[in-house]
């Protein structure tokens, strides 16, 4: 479903980000796989995958809150001609608490790492995509950002501001070819999912019509979906991936 382009993923050493470079390169994708360490496990991951499917997958490293790191990487992508057709914005951090013992140092670093960083590395190659008219954005948010129960003050609301973010700029780039869409995943099999409350992940699978977590592949088909000419009309949505409400 993708041969011949190229994606820019992000968080891809563990969880969701680990399942979408296996997909996307599965689907004939070459992928820029971005992680925030460089380890000698990870190239030997993307080394693999790459042969594996024949496509290229080349890691690139750098803290998402680190602007001057993050544009160093990005300068050095770009100057090697890289063109990026599809970006995924999937690295994040979950934090859930009441709003009245949560600290506001700690909302602003879940705001900066999940929003601002994620809004920043897309200013920077949607300027890119627009040159050359066309592109495929897709952002990890969440049904949290949707629902806001209790405890989403920090994590909640800043994936609400992901998936408003994404309508917004749909609007914008839908004229010059390129699409934005985020999809909102219910609970999801990773570590993530497992540093969650007890309480919290009993709620939301109370409210789960298929009981169960969603596998990282499921997340991870949808997005390629999305990111295919298969989705070519599909711009500025937020497509739950929760197994359905009670
Ligand atoms: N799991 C769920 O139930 C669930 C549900 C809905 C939405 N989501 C969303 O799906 C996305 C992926 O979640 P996941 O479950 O795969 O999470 P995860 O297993 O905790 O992985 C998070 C990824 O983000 C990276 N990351 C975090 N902070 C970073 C930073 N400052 N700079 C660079 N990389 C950073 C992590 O890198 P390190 O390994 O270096 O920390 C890791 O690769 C997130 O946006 C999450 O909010 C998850």
């Amino acid at each position: 479903m993708l041969e011949g382009k190229t994606a820019f993923i992000t968080g891809t050493n563990r969880g969701i980000g680990k399942a979408l470079v296996t997909e996307f390169a599965r689907n004939g994708a070459d992928v820029v796989a971005h992680a925030r360490r460089d380890t000698p496990d990870f190239r030997e991951w993307c080394a693999a995958l790459a042969s594996e499917h024949g496509v290229t997958v080349t890691p690139v490293f750098f803290d998402l809150t680190d602007s001057e790191a993050m544009k160093t990487a990005l300068r050095s992508l770009i100057s090697s001609k890289v063109p990026v057709d599809i970006l995924v914005n999937n690295a994040g951090v979950a934090h859930g608490c009441l709003f009245q013992m949560t600290g506001m140092a700690r909302i602003r670093e879940i705001f900066d790492i999940n929003l601002f960083a994620m809004m920043e590395l897309t200013q920077f190659l949607l300027r890119y995509m627009l040159r050359r008219g066309q592109g495929s954005i897709i952002n990890l948010g969440s049904v949290l950002g949707l629902d806001m129960p209790a405890g989403s003050c920090a994590y909640g609301l800043s994936k609400a501001a992901v998936m408003a973010f994404t309508r917004t700029l749909a609007s914008e780039c839908g004229p010059l070819g390129v699409r934005v869409n985020a999809v909102a995943p219910g609970l999801v099999a990773t570590e993530m999912a497992d540093q969650m409350e007890r309480k919290a992940e009993e709620s939301m699978m109370a409210q789960c019509a298929m009981k169960r977590r969603a596998l990282p592949e499921e997340v991870a088909r949808t997005v390629v979906f999305l990111a295919s000419e298969e989705a070519s009309f599909i711009n500025g949505q937020i497509l739950r991936i929760d197994g359905g409400k009670v």
